[in-house]
């Protein structure tokens, strides 16, 4: 059954013993000392929730946490391995931090996540990072103090091969990064094996959380004044397929959109192929979801999504685009796409350009397609150079460009309600608050503010910026 899959009471109590020895270890080699601890998420909001287990462990060990990585005693990098410029860049920022060794013999390096559960990375760790200290995988994650402590005791570098099942820790540690907006992940891995995607094979199999445990810690999360849950999942759609509950997706947003408060629930993301009709009249339904569908369709031809293993055609997820705009007319939309799948041509590229002049998506995240070693389209011919790729990629962005303009120009002198979210990053001086329609809007106002939600005026529009005025 399905909670069997979840990590044992014995094994978390025996973590949380690790921990306890870990902290004594730091303690009696220097009392005076507050040792801090550097952490650095890539990837997706699913690294950024294990993040915050990380970190709730670490400030169970004894260690404060800093974001000045030259003063830490510890540094980890939580890891991404769906494109090759994420591994790049965590290489990158290795060679970089080799140095504060040198000034701090006592510092750990840790590195986990998703490039880890790959052999050929674990090997190039072992061979060419022979600084870093310790180096475990997504599914070893809730063993930390086990690890660092075995690190502490023996002073020998670990290398934790990685254990094939993924399971599901319930209860861990956790320090959040943030009060207003919470992370809530519902399920882990991934079955569906797109075939340009590593997830699945650094993930795991697709796994749920049962309803009771998401629900506990969505209540958890709205009495600490949670405004905006946001649940995570790498194809919510097929949530609790193999739970003891019979609940699914829409029952589960039905559930959460009943608990009491003021507050918010996003999700993402969703797979064309599982999101149902009753997905969307669920969202029509339920006055604390907001009116936001992230929906990937990674290609407008036919051939391509084929190819990519999506068990969907252009013409049902139009459908279902268009099913949600008649219902939702204020929905907003948002997407990924890949560029240059091997063997897309011109013309099915061009069947992208115009799905997007079609739906009229708020905004996309666009990526030129990245070949992951042991993935089915890793070996598939690639003809068209990485500069044509390129060149597709920018049409693709100015479209895009043009799409978004026209969507937030028709904003203007229309009133939101919108979450306050922090001070906005190029001017301190104004507040940055986002619609139920995930559309950052910037307005003067007190910093007090923030953490509410407030009623703001749209004055002015810009391919990126959207800036209102506070209404009194
Ligand atoms: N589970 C989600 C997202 C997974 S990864 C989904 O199915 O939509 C986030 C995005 O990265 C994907 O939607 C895809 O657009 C992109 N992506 C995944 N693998 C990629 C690769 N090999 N090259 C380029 N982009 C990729
Ligand atoms: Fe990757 Fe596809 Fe799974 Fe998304 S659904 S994580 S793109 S395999
Ligand atoms: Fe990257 Fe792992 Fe997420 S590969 S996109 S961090 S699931």
């Amino acid at each position: 059954m399905a909670r069997e899959r979840n990590i044992s009471r014995e094994e978390l109590l025996k973590q949380a013993g690790c921990a306890l020895e870990v902290r004594k270890i730091l303690e009696k080699r220097n009392p005076e000392k507050r040792y801090k601890a550097f952490v650095h998420t890539y990837g997706c909001q699913e690294n950024v929730a294990d993040s915050e287990h990380i970190k709730g462990m670490l400030l169970e060990m004894g260690y404060t946490l800093t974001e000045e990585v030259s003063e830490a005693d510890f540094i980890l990098y939580n890891t991404c391995a769906v494109r090759e410029h994420a591994e790049d860049r965590v290489f990158g920022n290795l060679g970089a931090i080799k140095v504060y060794k040198k000034t701090n013999p006592d510092l750990i390096i840790a590195v986990c996540g998703c490039m880890m559960q790959q052999e050929h990375v674990r090997e190039k760790m072992y061979k060419s990072y022979p600084f870093v200290n310790l180096v475990f995988g997504t599914h070893a994650l809730h063993r930390l103090p086990e690890l660092l402590l075995e690190n502490l005791r023996r002073k020998k570098r670990i290398i934790c091969a990685p254990e094939e099942k993924g399971s599901i820790a319930e209860d861990l540690p956790i320090s959040r990064d943030n009060d207003i907006k919470m992370w809530l992940p519902i399920m882990y891995g991934c079955d569906n094996f797109c075939s340009y995607c590593i997830v699945p094979y650094v993930r795991g199999r697709e796994r749920s959380r049962e309803p009771e445990d998401v629900i506990k810690e969505a209540k958890e999360m709205i009495a600490a004044g949670c405004k905006e849950i946001t649940l995570l999942g790498q194809n919510v759609n097929s949530y609790g397929k193999n739970n003891v509950s019979p609940m699914r997706f829409p029952g589960l947003l039905r559930e959460l959109n009943a608990i009491p408060g003021d507050f918010k629930i996003r999700f993402m993301t969703s797979h064309p192929k599982d999101c149902t009709k009753e997905l969307i009249d669920t969202i029509a339904e339920c006055e604390k979801v907001s009116r936001h569908l992230h929906l990937p369709f990674q290609s407008g031809s036919d051939r391509i999504l084929k190819e990519m293993n999506r068990h969907y055609d252009r013409a049902q997820y139009l459908e279902l685009i268009n099913y949600a705009k008649e219902k939702l007319p204020d929905l907003s939309l948002t997407s990924d796409v890949i560029v240059g799948f091997p063997g897309e041509t011109y013309e099915d590229f061009k069947e992208t350009v115009s799905l997007i002049e079609e739906v009229e998506f708020t905004s996309l995240f666009t990526f030129i397609y990245s070949p992951r070693k042991g993935t089915k389209a890793a070996e598939m011919p690639d003809p068209v150079s990485h500069e044509t790729k390129t060149k597709w990629f920018k049409e693709l962005c100015d479209k895009q460009e043009e799409i978004a303009a026209k969507r937030t120009a028709a904003m203007l002198s229309k009133t939101y309600k919108v979450l306050v979210e922090r001070t906005s990053k190029h001017d301190e001086s104004l507040l940055a608050g986002r619609t139920d329609g995930n559309v950052v809007i910037e307005f003067k106002g007190d910093k007090s503010l923030i953490g509410t939600y407030q009623n703001v005026t749209v004055t002015d529009t810009g391919a990126w910026v959207v800036r209102g005025e506070l209404q009194k």
